[in-house]
């Protein structure tokens, strides 16, 4: 092909500004760009520079009489080798499944003769919507080539997949559509591009683009902060409605093995996960001064035995409660592992204990203050004058998290399990003669950024940052990308998961506390009192 043209239809995401970029890299290719620009493509990037870029007229309306004498919108449909939808808005996608043709852009792509390139990008909760799910589906059933968002740190603060796949990947794709060589083109991007999928870490001037086009969303997406909470007094439930948390899915029982032709395992952010075939990690080795994973071979798994007393060093109370220091003020603690059943005796899990939480639930009511404690599975004793809740699961937590909501104090200590597998067995799975099964995972609600993006955001919310490398920089990072408050960051490379002591960083905005090692009940005494000074 002598020169491809493509016709680019640059809807209205946060990510158009890639396709400048793209539309650089399809010219140096050798390629024949002509833009159209969607109503809300234009809110992002303006039509100058898609023209200065393209060195072609940028389209973006129907109603353009000298074209339209012209029948202009179906010439320029048929003018191209290959019409692309870059950034695919999930809007745009769901016009074209439903075959709206209301503005140029989805005219165009409904008039086309020629293969339809969509490059999605949008919010995780948007891409894993069922509608957006089933219009992708209907899409590549139709026909359109829908490429695969790439999963990352999102410019609204949240991770997961959605984020625009990297302009060289998009030309590496029209190349291959057109099946043309990609040339050229940005040969050395495209290395570059390459290279950096090998790191494990985002580069750092990635995140500081992200992190502006965070403030840039943050300044435009509403969110509620807590002066805004004390001045509306919403009923909760209507609160919540609508926040990311919602009605989390049932679990369906699927009948079905899991899919051997998908991605084995899920990565999540820089962890890579290893096969499951890959014996040495599932007989992964375990310190001696850990507790070993429970077996599953068909036994019922042993409750662990309670080894401390997690009341121990709760401070007596005083007798009159309204002289204690968190009097009438109602703070909401976490603690321990959650539980994500696979079959009916199997489940993934963490070695989390507990004990900190519940130590941290024991020192707030201590103090006086209302404490609601939703305690993953652990068989420790619920400390005096605690509310407590248990759960099993991540989605059971972040619910149950949602109904004990308003509260002055959140703090989030439990371990939830980053991810579930995707589909729950209903019955136990068999070993099989060949090979282990594969396990798909999908990522569990992230309660932490749901509750400090939600509109019920508690004044003071703290979290807990679980790292066995680079502790400070992962809290400080954690901090900024999860709107808490404060991170206590503890290093758990050792035999912090279920030990019964602790050394914590405190991160807050003003600076961090590294505290030296103590008892958890410590900790948690610590940590109340810099709560007190906070709230006074
Ligand atoms: C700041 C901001 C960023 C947005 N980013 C996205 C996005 O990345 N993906 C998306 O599908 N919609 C996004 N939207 C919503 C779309 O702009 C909206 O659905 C619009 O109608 C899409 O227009 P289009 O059909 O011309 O693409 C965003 C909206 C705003 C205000």
């Amino acid at each position: 092909m002598a020169q491809p043209r493509i016709l680019l239809v640059v809807g209205g995401g946060i990510a158009a500004y890639k396709s400048c970029e793209l539309v650089r890299l399809i010219r140096k290719g050798g390629g024949d760009v002509t833009c159209v620009l969607t109503e809300g493509g234009a809110q992002f990037v303006t039509p100058m520079s898609l023209a200065a870029l393209s060195g072609n007229p940028v389209h973006s309306t129907l109603w353009d009489l000298k074209n339209e004498a012209e029948i202009g919108h179906i010439q320029l449909s048929r003018d191209a080798d290959l019409v692309v939808v870059c950034p695919a808005t999930a809007d745009l996608m769901a016009k074209m499944a439903a075959g709206i043709a209301d503005d140029l852009g989805t005219t165009l792509i409904l008039a086309t003769d020629k293969p339809v390139l969509a490059v999605p990008a949008m919010n995780v909760r948007m891409w894993e919507h069922e509608a957006t799910q089933r219009n992708v589906a209907w899409l590549k059933q139709a026909g359109v080539r829908v490429m695969q968002p790439d999963e990352g740190e999102m410019a609204c603060g949240e991770y997961g997949a959605g984020r625009l796949p990297e302009p060289e990947a998009v030309w590496l794709e029209i190349a291959e559509v057109l099946d043309i060589d990609p040339g050229e083109a940005g040969a050395a991007e495209i290395a570059d591009y390459l290279e950096a999928l090998e790191p494990e870490e985002e580069p750092e001037a990635e995140q500081s683009r992200f992190a502006s086009l965070g403030g840039l969303l943050a300044s435009i997406i509403p969110r509620s902060t807590p002066r805004r909470i004390e001045e509306e007094e919403v009923e909760f439930d209507e609160e919540f409605a609508g926040e990311e948390l919602g009605e989390l899915p049932e679990e369906e029982a699927i009948d079905a093995v899991p899919d051997l032709s998908n991605p084995l395992l899920a990565s999540k952010g820089a962890a890579r996960a290893a096969p499951p075939t890959d014996r040495d990690a599932i007989n992964h080795e375990v310190s001696a001064n850990q507790v070993a994973p429970e077996s599953f071979d068909g036994d019922e798994a042993e409750e662990p035995a309670i080894e401390d007393d997690p009341l121990a060093g709760q401070d007596e109370f005083e007798s009159e409660p309204e002289h204690r220091p968190l009097y009438g003020k109602h703070v909401l603690v976490t603690a321990g592992p959650t539980w994500e059943a696979i079959d009916p005796v199997r489940y993934l899990a963490n070695r989390s204990s507990g004990k900190q939480g519940f130590a941290i639930a024991a020192a707030a009511a201590a103090a006086g203050a209302r404490v609601t404690l939703v305690a993953g599975p652990v068989t420790l004793e619920t400390p005096r004058g605690v509310d407590r809740i248990d759960v099993v699961s991540a989605r059971e937590m972040a619910d149950a998290v949602k109904e004990a909501l308003p509260a002055d104090v959140a703090i989030l200590v439990a371990a939830v399990a980053d991810w579930r597998t995707k589909e729950y067995l209903p019955q136990k799975l068999k070993k099989r003669q060949d090979a282990p099964p594969a396990l798909l995972l999908t990522e569990n609600p992230d309660i932490l950024s749901t509750i400090a993006g939600g509109r019920q955001r508690p004044k003071l919310l703290i979290g807990f940052a679980a790292e066995t490398e680079s502790l400070l920089p992962n809290a400080r990072k954690k901090r900024k990308n999860k709107g808490a408050d404060w991170i206590v960051a503890n290093d758990v490379s050792k035999d912090v998961m279920g030990g019964t002591e602790n050394q914590v960083t405190l991160v807050r905005e003003g600076g961090e506390e590294t505290w030296d090692p103590m008892s958890k009940q410590q900790v948690a005494k610590e940590l109340i009192e810099r709560v007190i000074g906070e709230l006074a």
